[in-house]
């Protein structure tokens, strides 16, 4: 595209434009409208049996549309876009509405006495907690964790809650720390650290002569060796972190002790995550298996 017809540039500036100007509402389909609140497409017609909101919660009641409970976005969704002058749904039983959760809850309870008999207080957050957590376990957002045994992640506080009242101090993964400041409790990463020098040649030849040394003392601390493979067997080694390297996650993808995460047929964005492989999300085609580390085939 050389020479342009003067009178045909508006027209050439307005369509490169127009997708960005379309990218929210139009990719919804027809049976969907865009919803701000979840940011997303929602369905049109409510789902023949929706779950029961949790314990505390409840969807608005209005004459205009129909609210319910969404597992899948952990908050009240409506059937059709709420009016353009968005009043406050409507919230019955003495709850009120809670913009943040996007449902109507029930008032902040004030001390042990407000939480039910399959409750617990947790005195950090003020509030009562389900005992043994809630039925589902949605996975942290990616650079957060929840500590392996005890914590789940809770999509409405955003941070990580404890199963049970008296619950062991948080133990995050390898390369993670607690932060439990302003009770945002999470695991986040660790700043890493500089990368480990490769190994030089000369290092190398001397572990050939001395067989016995075990691989694995050829790395820093929690580091494993893992060998690149030549036409002649193993030619080198490389020092990845099996907690957290995308490619040879949980150990080495080269002897098949640990996975390619990047390898996941009809996964898109991938993470390892203390050893496991996380597929966040799938490409086009394919949908997130219920344990998150696979895509499986529409
Ligand atoms: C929840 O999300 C999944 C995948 O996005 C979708 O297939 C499923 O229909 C949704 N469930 C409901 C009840 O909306
Ligand atoms: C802890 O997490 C909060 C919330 O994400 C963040 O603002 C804060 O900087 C973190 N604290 C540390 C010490 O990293
Ligand atoms: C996860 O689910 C997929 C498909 O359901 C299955 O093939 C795979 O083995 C599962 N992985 C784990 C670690 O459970």
């Amino acid at each position: 595209m050389s020479v342009l017809p003067r009178f045909l540039v508006p027209l050439a500036i307005f369509l490169s434009l127009l997708p960005s100007v379309m990218a929210q509402g139009s990719n919804c389909q027809s049976h969907e409208f865009w919803y701000d609140k979840t940011a997303c497409c929602v369905p049109k017609h409510v789902p023949q049996s929706p779950s029961r909101p949790p314990p505390g919660k409840s969807c608005p009641t209005s004459d205009t549309e129909t609210w319910y409970w969404s597992d899948n976005k952990s908050c009240c969704l409506p059937n059709a876009p709420p009016p353009p002058s968005k009043p406050t749904p409507t919230c019955q039983n003495g709850h009120s509405w809670n913009v943040n959760e996007g449902c109507c809850s029930a008032p902040p309870p004030s001390g042990p006495q407000s939480c039910s008999n399959d409750q617990f207080w947790y005195q950090p957050k003020n509030t009562c907690l389900p005992k043994g957590g809630p039925p589902n376990r949605p996975q942290p957002p990616v650079g957060r964790q929840c500590p392996q045994v005890g914590w789940y992640w809770d999509v409405g506080s955003k941070c990580c809650l404890p199963y049970h009242r008296n619950q062991p101090p948080p133990q995050c993964p390898s390369g993670w720390e607690w932060n439990s400041s302003s009770h945002h409790n999470h695991c986040q990463l660790i700043p890493t650290p500089p990368s480990p020098q490769p190994l030089k040649p000369s290092y190398y030849r001397h572990m050939q002569r001395r067989q016995k040394l075990r691989v694995d003392t050829l790395c820093p601390n929690e580091m494993t060796a893992c060998p690149i493979y030549g036409i002649h067997g193993p030619s080198d080694y490389e020092c990845i972190d099996p907690m957290h390297e995308l490619q040879s996650c949980g150990g080495c993808s080269s002897t098949g002790t640990g996975q390619d995460c990047t390898a996941i047929r009809g996964a898109w964005n991938v993470g390892c995550e203390a050893g496991h492989c996380a597929v966040y999300n799938c490409m086009r085609g394919y949908k997130l298996a219920r344990n998150g580390s696979a895509c499986i085939p529409l």
